[in-house]
């Protein structure tokens, strides 16, 4: 790839931009200073500013999502996007988040550029478990149990049942509950369904990747391996 290629890729700066960034020497190939921001490289061969190019091979983060921000790019107020790296967002395949949390659930949250990874995890096909725990503003009736297990449950406004569910009833108005789907404030909307509003909610883990693992405190975010969900 030629270098100005790979540092608008990559967020560095513009295509244009580029031959100002060779001219410092911020670049190298193999150690030796670039002379031409038309030179071609390979990318492992590649340091800027003394550092391997970030994600070459596509940007894969689990963000512990925090209270109070929006899952978008366009909307008014604090973003998940504002938390991270002005880098990434400029990459040229645009960062998104794999699905959405809403701005008052905190929890795992996974963001990438690659599109095919996002599709894969929230394609309604795949199935990909997601486990959310939460505290209610009553107690959880133990009938809701069999209820969000038989699939059968339909939610106001709807007309095709819930998938099975699994609701784990931790503490009077504590639960867990294992979705294996993505509808609009779907846990928030199920427990109302069963006369248990939502008073917090925090989702845990996607498919093997669970939060409590990863050690991140609200805001934070480290790399993950995308292979984890094959
Ligand atoms: N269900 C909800 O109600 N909200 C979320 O953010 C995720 C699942």
């Amino acid at each position: 790839m030629r270098i100005d290629a790979i540092l608008s890729r990559f967020g560095y700066c513009s295509r244009r931009e580029a031959a100002q960034w060779v001219k410092r020497g911020r670049v190298t190939v193999k150690g030796v200073a670039v002379k031409s921001a038309s030179a071609k490289a390979e990318l492992g061969d590649v340091l800027v500013n003394g550092a391997p190019i970030e994600f070459p091979d596509g940007l894969y983060v689990a963000l512990h999502k925090p209270l109070g921000c929006t899952c978008s790019h366009r909307e008014e107020g604090e973003l998940v996007y504002d938390l991270l790296p002005q880098q990434w967002l400029n990459r040229g395949d645009g960062v998104s988040t794999v699905g959405r949390l809403d701005k008052e659930t905190s929890g795992l949250l996974l963001i990438t550029d690659d599109g095919a990874f996002v599709h894969a995890l929230t394609s309604p096909k795949r199935h990909v478990p997601k486990v959310y725990e939460f505290e209610c503003a009553a107690p959880i009736p133990s009938a809701a149990v069999a209820q969000f297990a038989s699939g059968e449950l339909v939610l106001h406004g709807e007309t095709t049942p819930c998938l099975p569910a699994e609701l784990e009833i931790t503490a009077e108005c504590c639960g867990r509950l294992t979705l294996h789907e993505g509808r609009y404030h779907q846990v928030r909307r199920m427990m109302a369904a069963v006369g248990a509003p939502v008073l917090s909610l925090m989702r845990t883990e996607i498919g093997p990747l669970k939060l409590a693992d990863l050690n991140l405190a609200p805001g934070e975010w480290c790399a993950i391996d995308p292979t984890m969900f094959a």
